[in-house]
């Protein structure tokens, strides 16, 4: 932290040296935890001695992955800390959502009890947000809490998933459901795994940067408009850009709620109507397009609870429909259906739906100090209706 409280990046010349980009760490001190560094960089698994702890070369580690990111990554790393002699073993399973689940919480902790891992063990989430929410629930509770490292290979992961400690699995009967508030010892961010990430994970997780930026810096909501082209072509400049925006913004705002009492349920913008698409769905949809509709039907509640302009929502739609996410998504579903799923989501209190609503671009709707605001199913179906009824030329 800056001394006034703001998130520091600061460089970092040794591992600059190494590496062909610069290396930028910000500390994150949540009340209760302490802080960790986030590094970003290009080619950090690479050159894993410059950000691992002088005290974790002596440790056992586990490296958890999916199985796309074990061919990519996994194997790679797991023989490169092994030439280094380090006592390494590597635990994956099946890529995807569906896996973000009690069963695969369980086979991998019944694989780490029979190797004898310890309360020192450090375990290293080397993936998308699944492998990083299952991982830091399974440090949590594992032998009562052990220590684990972020290595996302998302975009998804590295803008939003891997910070702020938030750990889950899902339920059949909604998304994240069960899980714990578990900070990591660091998080390593390394770009070059971008290269393998397939496009549509990159759209994925922008919209997690996009909504950050939607709700607290417009500039940078233009920087990412003006730049979208560089950014899905993965230019380096503009990642970086995009994600040191996004993280020190998540950041600030973590640090002043770790816990999710009042202001960090902003970061929740989109995610009301997302989490209820998704389940609607039954998870078939990636999270960042259903966080995606999301945001266009909570922009669009907004605009009738009188908060934003019509202009400021038709700028959110366009943004939205380069990245081909349109209100089209809606018409496949019951929009009864789509309400009732709102009705399990964690801001909830007392059965009443909650929701962040969008004052303009790079602000929020705040009443008496509370972020979040009981909307009439009335406003919400009148939203869907309109949305669910655009007829849109550019799909
Ligand atoms: N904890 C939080 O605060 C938080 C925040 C947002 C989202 N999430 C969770 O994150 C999850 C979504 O994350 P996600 O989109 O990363 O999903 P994911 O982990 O399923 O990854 C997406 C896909 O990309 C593949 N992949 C990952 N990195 C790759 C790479 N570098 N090259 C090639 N393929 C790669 C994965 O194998 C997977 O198939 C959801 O479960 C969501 O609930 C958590």
């Amino acid at each position: 932290m800056g001394k006034n409280g703001t998130t520091a990046f600061r460089s970092d010349a040794s591992a600059g040296a190494v590496l062909a980009m610069k290396t930028l760490e910000m500390k994150i001190p949540p009340a209760a935890t302490g802080s960790y560094p986030i590094y970003i960089s290009h080619c950090l698994l690479n050159h894993y001695k410059t950000w691992f702890k002088p005290n974790w070369f002596q440790k056992r580690l586990i490296i958890i992955t999916d199985d796309t990111v074990r061919s990519y990554y996994g194997v790679t790393l797991l023989k490169k800390l092994r030439q280094e002699n380090l006592a390494v073993d590597l635990f994956s399973f099946p890529a995807g959502e569906a896996s973000k689940n009690y069963h695969t919480k369980q086979m991998l902790e019944e694989k780490m009890l029979s190797t004898y891992c310890d309360r020192e063990t450090l375990l290293l989430a080397l993936g998308g947000g699944v492998v990083g929410d299952i991982t830091g629930f399974i440090a949590a509770t594992y032998m009562r809490g052990i220590s684990y490292v972020h290595l996302p290979t998302s975009f998804l992961a590295m803008v939003d998933s891997s910070i702020g400690g938030k750990t889950s699995i899902d339920m059949p009967q909604g998304k994240n459901l069960i899980g714990a508030f578990w900070q990591p010892e660091a998080v390593i961010i390394d770009i070059a795994c971008l290269e393998t990430l397939p496009q549509i994970h990159l759209i994925n997780g922008v919209v997690e940067a996009l909504k950050t930026f939607l709700i607290y810096d417009k500039s940078s909501f233009h920087y990412l408009q003006d730049n979208l082209e560089k950014f899905l072509s993965k230019n380096n400049d503009v990642l970086m850009y995009v994600l040191q925006k996004a993280l020190t913004i998540k950041i600030n705002i973590v640090n002043q709620d770790e816990k999710e009492k009042n202001i960090r349920k902003v970061l929740n913008f989109g995610h009301t109507m997302g989490h209820a698409i998704e389940k609607v769905n039954n998870f078939n949809i990636l999270h960042g397009f259903a966080v995606g509709v999301g945001i266009l039907v909570e922009s669009k509640i907004s605009e009738l609870c009188g908060v934003l302009k019509a202009e400021e929502y038709r700028m959110i739609e366009n943004f939205l429909s380069q990245l081909h996410i349109t209100p089209s998504f809606l018409k496949a579903f019951s929009l009864d259906d789509i309400l009732q799923a709102t009705r399990i989501d964690k801001k909830n209190a007392h059965g009443k739906v909650k929701y962040i609503l969008l004052k303009e671009i790079g602000k929020i709707h705040t009443d008496a100090q509370q972020v979040v605001h009981e909307v009439s199913d009335k406003i919400v179906v009148k939203a869907l209706k309109m949305l669910s009824e655009v007829n849109d030329a550019r799909q």
